[in-house]
């Protein structure tokens, strides 16, 4: 099954524009539960650009679906996780320059750090989730460095230039998933993913949840947030069975 997981970050890159207290992530966590979404994720940055300690309190005790919180390995962040307890944590990269997460987590570099992260967030009962890019040393490390599941970045296949480049990128995605799977671990997808390319790769039906944010926040500004996840819903549930459909009548 797709599931979506809604990256709410944005929402709360529009109140710190101005420093005020609107428009509330907290509310459009709310709102996209009642869109649909299975997931809300959020990234607690050590810079706290868009989400506040606030925030992430408040979305712990209010978010009734599966709560996703992305960090970094800064000590400081990795004990408010501790202390919250989401359901899941994403082990991210973090560069104060970035307009937001750029590529995966080097996982391979910096496994020294990383292992005693997983180790302690795993004993908190957090399931425990490393962003990484669709590479075998990377996804073979994570599974060593004992987490439960890998998010593949999926900018390689949302920024490619053309068709052949993109179906590079599926194909290298796909590898790197059944790699995953072989490795015991439960992989998800994440990063640049739009209305307009999320079919093909849900179409696949593999990768057991999405994290999708700038799209929806985007499109939620014309028809509503619980609308834009509603559709993006939508466009999850329908592509396997359109291309289960689209296999069947290749075959007649
Ligand atoms: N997954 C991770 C780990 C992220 O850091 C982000 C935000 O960059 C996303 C998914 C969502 O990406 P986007 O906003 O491009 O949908």
């Amino acid at each position: 099954m797709n599931k979506l997981g809604v990256n709410i970050d944005h929402v709360a890159t529009v109140r710190q524009a101005r420093r005020a207290d609107e428009p509330d992530p907290v509310w459009a966590a709310v709102e996209c539960e009642l869109g649909g979404a299975d997931g809300i994720t959020f990234h607690l940055r050590e810079d706290r650009r868009h989400f506040g300690d606030r925030d992430a309190e408040l979305l712990r005790k209010t978010v009734a679906t599966k709560l996703n919180m992305e960090l970094s390995v800064a000590p400081e962040i990795v004990k408010i996780a501790l202390r919250l307890r989401p359901t899941q944590c994403t082990l991210v990269p973090e560069r104060r320059e970035e307009l937001t997460t750029e590529g995966g987590l080097d996982v391979v570099r910096h496994r020294a750090r990383i292992r005693p992260v997983v180790k302690k967030l795993a004993a908190a009962g957090i399931v425990t989730s490393a962003f990484v890019e669709p590479d075998e040393d990377q996804v073979r490390t994570s599974a060593d460095c004992g987490f439960d599941a890998i998010e593949l970045w999926t900018g390689g296949y949302a920024h490619a230039p053309n068709v052949t480049a993109r179906r590079a990128a599926l194909d290298r995605l796909v590898r790197a998933l059944r790699l995953g799977r072989d490795c015991g671990l439960e992989v998800h997808a994440g990063h640049g993913l739009t209305y307009r390319n999320i079919e093909p790769i849900a179409a696949l039906a593999l990768f057991s949840e999405f994290n999708i944010g700038h799209t929806i926040v985007a499109r939620a500004m014309f028809v509503g947030l619980r609308a834009a996840v509603q559709e993006m819903k939508r466009l999850l549930d329908r592509a396997p069975q359109h291309a289960a459909h689209e296999a069947g009548s290749a075959s007649t």
